[in-house]
Order: structure tokens, then C-alpha cells, then sequence
């Protein structure tokens, strides 16, 4: 697979992956390890929607991440770990070892009783085995969901009885900065609501003695002494489910986003080559956690189809101190560093000096991804950390994409502060007008929607196919539809403005205002509440609650930390509002429906321009709640 070196380049392959995707899709695939070679490049249609991949084929996803590499790249190194705490030693897996490693992890899961088309469910720290596991799975052919470990035991427990898995596999605590975390704890009682789980494998971390069940619970080092070292691949069709995992939308419960061998596989290598520009001989870091789609395809997949070193990061950005990335960068000598703007703004925050204490010479192209990057964070983390010679990369993509999607390619393409840039090749973006009419000109802003498929779309949402067609195919006819909202300069260079849904993005993680508001209500004392995103310095957005409370007698300070003790309970730590206010009602129209736009405008402290109110069943309320609000800032 050639690397796109110049702008012109890029042009011309793009114009051909347009004019002809099948031709240019299939020449990409065919730059990887087949069992039996697809009878069709491409079925699709969007109505349904029903889309269709190399059709005929079958593969292993693994023997291309790892058997492949063996004969030329056997003693490179295919994974290093670097933990917490930097004074622990680092670990350092070649492609053989890691081979090795995966075949008897993947000996394991079969040895617990494991099979193909099975659902397991992850639930770790980023250590070593949180990488090999979800290779292991793959290997036979199960399908992994991976839970990001800050996720509550309810989260969790959800997770795993919507695809149904029958095997869980934990760890015994984590280590996250100064803390320690108990793991397997949150895992015991996700379980007591869940069925289906027949064994729970623990890897041990922090070396504590959790409470294992007795004929459910096993030490994966217990099991890894009585496993082979070697594990055929299973075959797969194409199509074969790869991983389900789980994101918000703007209604309902959190989607199992389904993604399958081969597509997944194709395009994951296909963009980290060409947004990164890897070399052979590059050390590459992602820091984001397995838990994300960011982690799940640019730390194990991409690189690793790509024979790569790819780094993984235990820890925090601010520990032991706000110099960790740039130490770890200097310890390993990283060409490529792949992070999210809200850590480039909270270490803004600390000051130049941690980043001017390393060299950082060996950086070559720095990526952003997960939100909008402000071009305050933008321009310090061109000057300070790319010292004004490394492009910056930054990645549009979802769940949904499975892989980049608008982005430059290291320093072939132009770049300018905020904006992603171009599709990828083979990826055909359109604007939307709210009429679903494509808008073709430049210099304009719209919905952005995409028209043609790519190999590593969703295919489904996990036991829910309506809800997937109702989701990204029903808005605008014929378009699988983003929920962002997006400019094109006049040179064609798209700029993401956010989401044009019920989504915030907090830190580059998606909540649903009502997965937040049914955690809230869940709240014995809370008769209702409405959640909006408004814009937080540090976090891109920050979550406001507007809560109307049953006991309005009680101290409103306990009454908050209750509600934050809920969503805590229901979702995870990662979910907990900012800002709560207590409301004696919300606003209203007569048909009961909430005026959010009222509501975010109040959190966002601008209060001049609410529009018309005199539609509301109450005006009066806006008035309380504007005052209580100031209260607040
Ligand atoms: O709103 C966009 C934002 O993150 C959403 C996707 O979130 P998730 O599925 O969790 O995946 C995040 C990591 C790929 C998008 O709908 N987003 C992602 N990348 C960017 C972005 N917004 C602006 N610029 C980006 N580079």
C-alpha cells in the first residue's frame, strides 16, 4: 500500500476512488491476507439499509494484525506499554511474542468455553491484556464489546444484557494517576442483573484478592499456564460480525455499533497509513483508551495491520505531573502522537514550561480527534509541541465511520487551524441543506451527511436494525446522516461545528442529554429535568442540569449531590454534570414539550437573545430560571 505523497496526488486518487469504488476498493483489499478471495467488491443500498463488503471472502482479521508480519517483521516491536506510574517497568512485545501472546489468551477464551459468533464482553484497564484480549476474540471468531472501564456497574450490566455475552473479562483493580480503582468489584455487581454470563476471566493489576466466584471466575495467569501457545485462526465470512460497541445517541439507551471483518479491516489499515504517514521504522502513539472506537482502531487495528510500534498508555496526561506526554514521547522516541483537544487545553493549563522541558525532536505528525479543536489549543499545540514543523492532523470520524474519515494526510495535505481538510480517498462527504438537498458550491454550511458507502460503515446496531435505519438513514433519503453540523471553506476544506443533535460531547465522549435526564430522574426526589451541553473551557462542553426537585424543602446542596450520586450510579463518573439548577419548573410550550433552545442559551450565560417566550405555557419560569442561573456562574 503506497503512501499519498504530495496534495495533486491526493486529488487525483480521490477523483478515482469516486469515479470508480469498487476498482479503487478492491485493489486496497487486495493488499492484504484473504483465506478465500470476495466474489463481490460492493451490494448496498441505504434504504433499509443493507450494505455489503467483499461478499464472498473470508479472513481473520489476526493473521493479518500479526501472522502476516511474522516472516519480515517477527523481532520488531509490535506494542509497547508504558504504565501509570513511570517508575514501574514498561513492557515490550515483538510481533512474535505478541503472536504468541494472543494464541494462547485466544486458547483460553476456548478452553472457558468460548465459540465463534459468542459476545464478550471487555471491561479493563489499558494494560497489556485489554489489547490482546480483543485480538484473542478475534482470533475465534467472537465478537468483542468493549466497555470503557469508567462506565458504572449499571452501564456495565446493560452493556452486556443487550448483546448478551457469556463471558466477561475484567481485571482486579486499575491504577488511573493517584488512584486506585477496584474493577472486578463494579464487574460482581453488574452481574447480579445479567443472565447470560456463564465466566468472568481476571487479569491481575493492583494485586488485590477480589471475591471470585466459585465455577464462574478464573485468573486469566492461572489459565494462560494451561493454554497452548498456538491457535488456528478461525475463518470468517467478510460480513462476519468483528465488535459491537456501545455509543449515545440522542434517544433511548446507548447503540451496540456493529462493525465486520473484512470492511473494518481494509479501512482501519488503509487510514492510519495514509493519515499518518507511518514509516517503517516509526514509533507511533495513540493516547486514547480501548474503552473508544479511537482506541479500538488507531491503538490495535490500524497500526498492527500496518506492522507498526504502537504505544499504549496506562495512565493520565497530569500524572505524575503535566510533562508525562512529552516524557513519554522523549522515552520512546514517538514519531506520531494521536491525542484529543480537551487534553491539549487542560495541559494548556499548566503551562508551557512542562512541554519546553523535553525535546521532542523525534515528532513527526500530530493528530487531534474526538471534538472540535479551538484554534487557541490548535496553534499551541502546533508552536509548542510540533515546534511549527509537524502537521497536525485533524481526524473527523465517529463510532459509526469505524475509521477517519475527513482529515489531512500527514503533511500532503494542506492544513489550516480548526479545520479536518478533505475526505479521505474513497470517502464522499455531502452538505445538506434541511430539505436534504445536497448544496454543491463552496464557502457554505449545512448538515454533513456521506453518499456512497465505505468498507468500514456500521453495518447494524446491535438487535436493533430499525433503530439503525431510523438513526442515520431516514433523515435525509439516500445519505447515511453524521448528526453534525459542518462548514466548506472556499477552497473546499470542511470545518466540523458540532452536533445538530440531542449529543454533547464532553472531552470527546458522547452522552445523550436523555441518558443523562433518565439517569437524573431516576432520582426518587426528581420529578423531571432537562440536560443541555454549554461550552466549558477545559471539556469542549460541560453538562448542564436543569432539575425540577419534589422536596423543595431540602437543602439544595445535599439535594445536588444526590442527583450527581445517581448519574454516578447509572452511568459512570464520566457522566457527572457541572453545573445543576434547581428550577421550580422547566420551559414549556403548550403542548409540553421542553424549549431546550431557551435552556442552552441560559447555560451558555447569554441572556439577551431568547427569542420569542410568549408561546410557553409559563413565560414567567424563563425569568426564575435566568435568575437562578446567575446564582450558578
Ligand atoms: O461531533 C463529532 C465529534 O465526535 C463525534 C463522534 O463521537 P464518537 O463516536 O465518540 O467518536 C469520537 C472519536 C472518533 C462526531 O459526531 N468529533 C469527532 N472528531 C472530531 C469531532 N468534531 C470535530 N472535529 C473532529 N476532529
Amino acid at each position: 500500500m503506497e503512501k499519498i505523497e504530495s496534495f495533486e496526488q491526493y486529488q487525483q486518487i480521490h477523483k478515482k476512488s469516486v469515479e470508480n469504488p469498487e476498482e479503487f476498493w478492491a485493489e486496497i483489499a487486495s493488499t492484504y491476507s484473504w483465506k478465500k478471495q470476495w466474489d463481490n467488491v460492493l451490494d448496498w443500498e441505504f434504504d433499509t439499509p443493507d450494505v455489503k463488503w467483499f461478499q464472498g471472502g473470508t479472513l481473520n482479521i489476526t493473521e493479518n494484525l500479526l501472522d502476516r508480519h511474522l516472516a519480515s517483521r517477527g523481532n520488531k516491536l509490535a506494542l509497547i506499554w508504558e504504565p501509570n506510574d513511570p517508575k514501574e517497568k514498561f513492557v515490550r512485545y515483538t510481533y512474535k511474542e505478541l503472536h504468541e501472546k494472543v494464541c494462547q489468551f485466544a486458547n483460553v477464551l476456548k478452553n472457558n468455553g468460548a465459540k465463534k459468533g459468542d459476545r464478550i464482553c471487555i471491561y479493563m484497564p489499558m494494560i497489556p491484556d485489554l489489547a490482546i484480549a480483543v485480538m484473542a476474540c478475534a482470533r475465534i471468531g467472537a465478537v468483542h464489546s468493549v466497555v470503557f472501564a469508567g462506565f458504572s456497574a449499571h452501564a456495565l450490566s446493560d452493556r452486556i444484557n443487550d448483546a448478551a455475552c457469556n463471558i466477561v473479562i475484567t481485571s482486579d483493580g486499575l491504577f488511573r494517576g493517584a488512584k486506585e480503582i477496584p474493577v472486578k468489584r463494579v464487574v460482581d455487581e453488574a452481574l447480579n442483573t445479567c443472565d447470560t454470563v456463564d465466566k468472568v476471566i481476571v487479569a491481575e493489576r493492583v494485586g488485590w484478592m477480589p471475591n471470585m466466584v466459585e465455577g464462574r471466575d478464573v485468573w486469566l495467569h492461572d489459565e494462560l499456564e494451561k493454554a497452548d501457545k498456538y491457535c488456528e485462526a478461525e475463518e470468517m465470512n467478510a460480513e462476519d460480525p468483528l465488535f459491537i460497541l456501545y455509543t449515545s445517541g440522542s434517544t433511548g439507551k446507548p447503540k451496540g455499533i456493529m462493525h465486520t471483518c473484512g470492511g473494518y479491516m481494509v479501512y482501519a489499515g488503509y487510514s492510519f497509513k495514509q493519515v499518518f504517514q507511518y514509516d517503517e521504522s516509526d514509533i507511533y502513539w495513540c493516547t486514547a483508551d480501548i474503552g473508544w472506537i479511537t482506541g479500538h482502531t488507531y491503538i490495535v487495528y490500524g497500526p498492527l495491520l500496518n506492522g507498526a510500534t504502537t504505544v499504549m498508555f496506562e495512565g493520565v496526561p497530569t500524572f505524575p505531573d503535566a510533562g508525562r506526554f512529552w516524557q513519554v514521547v522523549d522515552k520512546y522516541g514517538v514519531n506520531q502522537f494521536y491525542t484529543a483537544p480537551t487534553a491539549i487545553r487542560a495541559l494548556m493549563a499548566h503551562g508551557v514550561d512542562h512541554v519546553l522541558s523535553y525535546s521532542l525532536d523525534s515528532l513527526k505528525v500530530l493528530g487531534s480527534v474526538g471534538e472540535p479543536i479551538n484554534e487557541e489549543a490548535w496553534n499551541w499545540y502546533h508552536i509548542h509541541v510540533g515546534k511549527e514543523r509537524c502537521p497536525i492532523v485533524d481526524t473527523w470520524w465517529q463510532t459509526e465511520t469505524g475509521g477517519i474519515m475527513i482529515s489531512g494526510l500527514g503533511s500532503s495535505s494542506p492544513m489550516k487551524p480548526a479545520h479536518a481538510g478533505y475526505p479521505l480517498p474513497g470517502i464522499q462527504p455531502v452538505l445538506l441543506d434541511k430539505d436534504g438537498n445536497e448544496i454543491e458550491e463552496n464557502g457554505v454550511e449545512g448538515y454533513l451527511a456521506v453518499k456512497h458507502p465505505w468498507p468500514s460503515m456500521l453495518r447494524t446496531i446491535w438487535g436493533d436494525h430499525n433503530r439503525c435505519q431510523k438513526t442515520y438513514f431516514s433523515h435525509y433519503n439516500g445519505y447515511y446522516f453524521t448528526g453534525d453540523g459542518a462548514k466548506r471553506d472556499e477552497n473546499g476544506m470542511y470545518r466540523i461545528i458540532g452536533r445538530v443533535d440531542d449529543v454533547i460531547n464532553v472531552s470527546g465522549h458522547r452522552f445523550g442529554t436523555a441518558e443523562i435526564e433518565n439517569a437524573i430522574n431516576r432520582n426518587e426526589k426528581v420529578v423531571e429535568s432537562a440536560v443541555v451541553g454549554y461550552p466549558h473551557e477545559i471539556k469542549g462542553q460541560g453538562i448542564y442540569a436543569y432539575v425540577v426537585c419534589s422536596d423543595v424543602e431540602s437543602d439544595e446542596e445535599i439535594l445536588k449531590a444526590e442527583i450527581i450520586e445517581t448519574v454516578v450510579e447509572e452511568i459512570g463518573k464520566i457522566a457527572k454534570p457541572e453545573k445543576i439548577q434547581i428550577v421550580p419548573n422547566l420551559p414549556k410550550t403548550r403542548s409540553g414539550k421542553i424549549m431546550r433552545r431557551i435552556l442552552r442559551k441560559i447555560a451558555e450565560g447569554d441572556t439577551s437573545s431568547l427569542g420569542d417566550t410568549s408561546t410557553l405555557l409559563d413565560p414567567d419560569v424563563v425569568e426564575k430560571i435566568k435568575e437562578g442561573a446567575k446564582l450558578l456562574e
